[in-house]
């Protein structure tokens, strides 16, 4: 990713490092002009003229700096930035592109720390880190020269004897701060975390009476980051005086030998003055060096966490030649067993359905008897064998993902809304749409009249940062929101489970009216709410066990009948206490 990167942007680079090394140059004016003015002045040989001609020399050399400044900042600095950019972009494509089973596997906290914190450590290296080492490189090198050609080399080797152990001391203590830095920033999100955490839960903790405990953890993480906080405060608290010291000691070599050079007339005074200027001048260089390599190890991992998301590939193949069906909901299946990739342990065996278009199908079964999974299958979310689903006569493997999911719609039982209008989150799936039409889908999955009695209606913000709603809300604008597609296939996996009995049923039966061209395939825990359907097939345990009618089913003595009588006495319990 980095290399294609720079071949485009590379000149940009090479643009910077010239204003850098410019900067650099022109750094060395400054003080050579000093040290020539103490010699003029001591001598007197200078005039008033002579004065302003220096002058005007330092400030021509600090006018060109500050220019070559801006410029290399923008071109070195920009263009790391602008990696970010792309590295964000490209990053966030390849999230698009890859399949389930990587989100099964991939912790969200992880995936967000690889678009903050290992995007950032790259572009440190791709920016503050050339800065730096072209620093040290040239600095070091043209200042070294300076000193040595127009002062004394003796002095400058003498005198450089302590610098070194700058870059050591920049290298040992860079590793520290970026490991004590790393510990405060965790505790920060911690002791925000938890806040967050406590005020949105006050009522938990009002109801269980655990104000205590609250506050003696609450306390417990503000401390850590205290000690976070003093921890980094330590190791700069020592950074600073360390390489002011070694700074020094150079400085007193320079001193004493230098200072007996002026005596001896090895050297002029100006001299002397300009060598002092340099010396300090070396400063900044040899710490870079430690930062440099610093960085470099850091984003080196870094870029090898974002490469490992580049280069996974997608579990499902798109097909080279796809067949462009037009899919009305005659769906087959046939002998499927299926397992996820990450586990491989069966959860469908020996899968038959056969569904035809315009049906109301129903799916039945306990919790983790894998309906979930076929309709998952269905909507080709895993990768699944040839010769085992087929959508109008064509495997489900010749029909491209984007195409296959533009006639068949998933409403999963986990409502999802975007923190957007409730208008915009029921449009969502297609470009345009009417005002009206939002509202006619809102009433087919009965939500309509919740949505007026909204502080905005349509118009409300939901989701994350909006209005809260209850989960059987959510649930039915996440139905609004699939019914929009006018596919002909509708699949509904528990989509109503947190809507009452009554109202689901009637949502159903209501659907089957106003789809009535649509193939709807239905999975539910409630029973009754299949009583309509064309066919019900019964899961259990990975298995299709029954299949057939409501009416047919409850008249067999098997899991189907046993299902319902539990679920009409749980029903008539409810009655009686309503009672009460
Ligand atoms: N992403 C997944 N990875 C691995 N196993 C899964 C995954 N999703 C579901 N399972 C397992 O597959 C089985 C069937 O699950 P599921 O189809 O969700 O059941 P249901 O929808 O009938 O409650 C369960 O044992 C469940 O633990
Ligand atoms: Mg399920």
């Amino acid at each position: 990713m980095i290399a294609t990167y720079l071949k485009k942007n590379w000149w940009k680079y090479a643009l910077g490092v010239l204003f850098l090394i410019a900067v650099d140059l022109l750094q060395l004016i400054p003080p050579r002009l000093t040290g020539r003015l103490v010699d003029l002045l001591k001598s007197s040989e200078a005039d008033e003229n002579t004065l302003l001609i220096f002058i005007l020399g330092v400030l021509a050399a600090a006018g060109g700096m500050m220019l070559s400044r801006f410029w290399w900042r923008f071109f070195i600095i920009g263009t790391a930035h602008r990696f970010s950019h792309y590295a964000r972009l490209t990053l966030f494509e390849k999230l698009l592109s890859l399949t389930q089973d990587f989100y099964d596997r991939t912790l969200t906290g992880d995936l967000m720390a690889r678009f903050t914190n290992d995007i950032n450590a790259v572009r440190m290296m791709l920016g503050p880190a050339v800065v730096m080492a072209t620093d040290a490189v040239v600095l070091t090198v043209i200042t070294v020269a300076a000193m040595g050609g127009f002062v004394s080399w003796r002095l400058t080797v003498l005198a450089s004897i302590p610098l070194p152990f700058l870059a050591l001391i920049s290298l040992t203590f860079g590793k520290m701060i970026h490991h004590r830095f790393r510990k405060v920033q965790e505790g920060f999100s911690e002791i925000t975390h938890g806040a967050e955490e406590s005020v949105s839960g006050i009522r938990v903790i009002k109801t269980f009476a655990v104000e205590d405990k609250m506050e003696e953890r609450y306390s417990e993480v503000s401390l850590n980051y205290f000690k976070a906080q003093m921890s980094l405060i330590k190791v700069w608290g020592l950074f600073f005086p360390l390489i002011g010291m070694i700074g020094t000691s150079a400085s007193l070599i320079a001193l004493i030998i230098g200072g007996r050079m002026v005596i001896y007339d090895q050297i002029t005074l100006g001299e002397f003055v300009t060598f002092n200027q340099y010396l300090g001048m070396l400063v900044w260089p040899m710490m870079a060096v430690g930062w440099v390599l610093n960085i470099i190890q850091r984003s080196r991992a870094s870029y090898k966490r974002l490469m490992e998301i580049l280069e996974t590939k997608p579990s499902i193949q798109e097909p080279k030649n796809p067949v462009n069906v037009t899919i009305k909901g005659n769906i087959e299946v046939k002998n499927l067993d299926f397992a996820y990739p990450n586990t491989k342990r069966p959860v469908l065996k020996n899968i038959n359905m056969k569904i035809e278009a315009g049906s109301f199908v129903g799916i039945a079964g306990k919790t983790g008897s894998g309906k979930s999974t076929i309709v998952k299958l269905l909507l080709k979310l895993y990768p699944v064998e040839r010769g085992r689903i087929f959508f109008e006569g064509v495997d489900i493997n010749d029909i491209s993902s984007e195409h296959l999911r533009k006639y068949v719609t998933y409403v999963p039982q986990e409502a999802f809304l975007f923190s957007t209008t409730v208008k915009e989150n029921i449009a969502f799936p297609v470009d345009k749409i009417e005002e009206n039409e939002v509202k006619l889908y809102a009433q087919v999955a009965a939500v309509h009249d919740d949505i007026v009695e909204l502080p905005q209606g349509y118009r409300t913000v939901v989701g994350e940062r909006g209005v809260t709603l209850s989960g059987g809300q959510k649930q039915r604008i996440t139905l609004a929101r699939g019914l929009v597609k006018r596919s002909p296939v509708i699949i509904l996996d528990d989509s109503l489970s947190a809507v009452d009995a009554q109202t689901e049923e009637a949502i159903i039966n209501h659907l089957r009216e106003s789809v009535a061209e649509s193939t709807l395939i239905v999975v539910s825990h409630r029973l009754k709410v299949l009583s309509r359907a064309d066919i019900i097939y019964v899961f259990d345990d990975g298995e299709i066990v029954e299949a057939g009618r409501h009416t047919e089913l409850i008249e067999r003595d098997g899991l189907y009948r046993r299902m319902y009588e539990l679920q009409m006495l749980e029903e008539r319990f409810e009655e009686d206490a309503g009672t009460d």
